[in-house]
C-alpha cells in the first residue's frame, strides 16, 4: 500500500479493461450489449474503483477493429475524463507512437498526470490493426521499424516526462532543449508499461519500460516469457508484470464450464466480426501465433489464462501466476459490470487469505524470479 494513494502496490494487483469497444467478448450477448459510450465507461471505472480494483487499462484504437460502423471511445480525451471524475484507481492509458508526436503526447500524458494527482500509466503498443493507420493515410511500417520508431518515439517521451531538457536528434525525431511544465510533482514520472510478445517488444520493455503486459496463455508459457525478458540487458529496478486475462468464476466448476459452453455458442455469432479483425491484422504480429494456438473467449489470450473455474480454482489459479511474477491482473468479463462484482466479491478475497496463510505474500516478484 501507498500512503499516497492507498492502493496496494506489491500486488497481485487487480485491474479491469475499460470497455472502449464497447465488449470484450460477444456482441450477442443478451445482458450485456454492445456500448462503448463515455457514460457506460464512466460509470464501469467508477464502479471498479469503488469495488477495490487498482487499475484500468484504456486500450487505443481511432476505429473499431470489430466493425466499421462500431462507436469507439477514444483513448486520450477520455483517460482525461477519467481521471477528473476518478480519485484512486491507476489509469493506463496505450499509446500507439505512430499516432501522436512524442512532444505532443509526452504534454498531454504530463496534464493527465497533474489532473489524476499522480495516477496515470502509459501502455506503449505499437499498432497491428493496419486499417486503423492505412485508411488514415499514415504509413504502416513493417513490424520490426514499428518497433524502432516506437523505441526512439518513447525515448523522448520518457525523458520529458521525466522532466529533464530534452536534445533527441535521431534517426525519427529532432527535438531541441525541449521542457515541459509542470511535471514530477506527485512522483519521478508515470510508470511505462509494455504490450507485444515479439522480440523487439521484449528488448523495449528490458530497455525502457516498467511492466511487461503478457497475453493471456498457460502458466509453464508465462513462466518461460519472463524468464526471457529477466534474462535481457537492463539498467535499474526489474521489470514487473502484467497478464491480461477473461475470468469465468462460479460457484463450481460444472457451473462455469456450462458459462464457458455458452460463451462458445454467443462466440459462433461473432464470426463476420473476426474475420474483419483478422484480414486487417498485421501478419508478423506475434501475438497472433500465440492466440492461433490457444483459441479463446476474449481479447489478449483471454480464457487461454485458465480463469475458469470454481471461485476457489481461479483464486489458486491466481496465486500460482502471482508467484511465477505477475503483478497485475488485467481481467476482462461478460456481462462485464455484474461479473467484476462477482470477482470482487467472491474471487479477490479468496486469493487474499490464501496469499495471508501461506505467507507467499512475502515472496514477492522479484523473490519469485530469483533477481
Ligand atoms: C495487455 C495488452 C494490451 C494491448 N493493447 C493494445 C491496444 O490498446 N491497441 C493496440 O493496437 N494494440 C494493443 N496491444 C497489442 C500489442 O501492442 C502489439 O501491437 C501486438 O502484440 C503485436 O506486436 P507483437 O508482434 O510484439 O506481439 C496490446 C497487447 C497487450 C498484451
Amino acid at each position: 500500500m501507498t500512503a499516497e494513494t492507498g492502493r496496494n502496490t506489491s500486488g497481485p494487483r487487480f485491474g479491469v479493461w475499460a470497455n472502449v469497444y464497447g465488449t470484450w467478448a460477444s456482441a450477442h450477448h443478451p445482458e450485456d450489449p454492445v456500448d462503448a459510450s463515455w457514460e457506460r465507461n464512466r460509470e464501469q471505472i467508477l464502479l471498479a474503483e469503488r469495488l477495490g480494483y487498482d487499475s484500468t487499462l484504456i486500450a487505443q484504437h481511432l476505429v473499431n477493429p470489430h466493425s466499421a460502423d462500431w462507436d469507439q471511445l477514444e483513448t486520450w480525451t477520455a483517460t482525461a475524463a477519467l481521471a477528473a471524475t476518478t480519485t484512486s484507481i491507476e489509469l493506463i492509458a496505450a499509446i500507439k507512437p505512430l499516432l501522436f508526436h512524442p512532444v505532443v503526447l509526452a504534454k498531454q500524458a504530463a496534464t493527465i498526470e497533474e489532473i489524476s494527482r499522480g495516477r496515470l500509466s502509459l501502455n506503449v503498443v505499437n499498432a497491428w490493426f493496419r486499417p486503423e493507420i492505412e485508411q488514415a493515410g499514415i504509413v504502416f511500417p513493417e513490424h520490426d521499424s514499428r518497433y524502432a520508431y516506437g523505441a526512439e518515439w518513447l525515448q523522448v517521451v520518457r525523458r520529458l516526462l521525466s522532466g529533464e531538457v530534452v536534445d533527441h536528434h535521431g534517426r525519427y525525431f529532432d527535438v531541441d532543449g525541449y521542457q515541459l511544465h509542470p511535471t514530477g510533482r506527485f512522483r519521478t514520472r508515470p510508470q511505462l508499461y509494455v504490450g507485444g510478445e515479439s522480440d523487439p517488444a521484449k528488448d523495449l520493455v528490458a530497455d525502457q519500460g516498467d511492466v511487461w503486459f503478457i497475453n493471456g496463455q498457460p502458466l509453464d508459457n508465462v513462466r518461460r516469457l519472463i524468464a526471457d525478458v529477466a534474462r535481457r540487458p537492463r539498467v535499474g529496478a526489474p521489470v514487473r508484470y502484467g497478464l491480461a486475462a477473461f475470468v469465468i468464476a462460479r460457484p463450481d466448476e460444472a457451473a462455469a464450464e456450462a458459462e464457458l459452453r455458452r460463451h462458445w455458442a454467443l462466440k459462433e455469432l461473432d464470426e463476420p466480426y473476426a474475420e474483419r479483425v483478422i484480414a486487417g491484422a498485421d501478419q508478423q504480429a506475434v501475438m497472433f501465433a500465440t492466440f492461433a494456438k490457444y483459441p479463446a473467449i476474449g481479447t489478449n489470450g483471454g480464457t487461454a489464462a485458465g480463469l475458469v473455474g470454481s471461485y476457489d480454482q481461479v483464486a489458486e489459479r491466481i496465486v500460482e501466476f502471482h508467484r511465477a511474477g505477475i503483478e497485475t491482473f488485467m481481467l476482462q468479463f461478460q456481462p462485464f459490470e455484474a461479473e467484476m462484482e462477482r470477482f470482487a466479491a467472491e474471487v479477490i478475497p479468496r486469493v487474499r487469505s490464501l496469499l495471508t496463510t501461506d505467507g507467499a505474500e512475502a515472496v514477492g516478484v522479484a523473490g519469485a524470479l530469483g533477481a
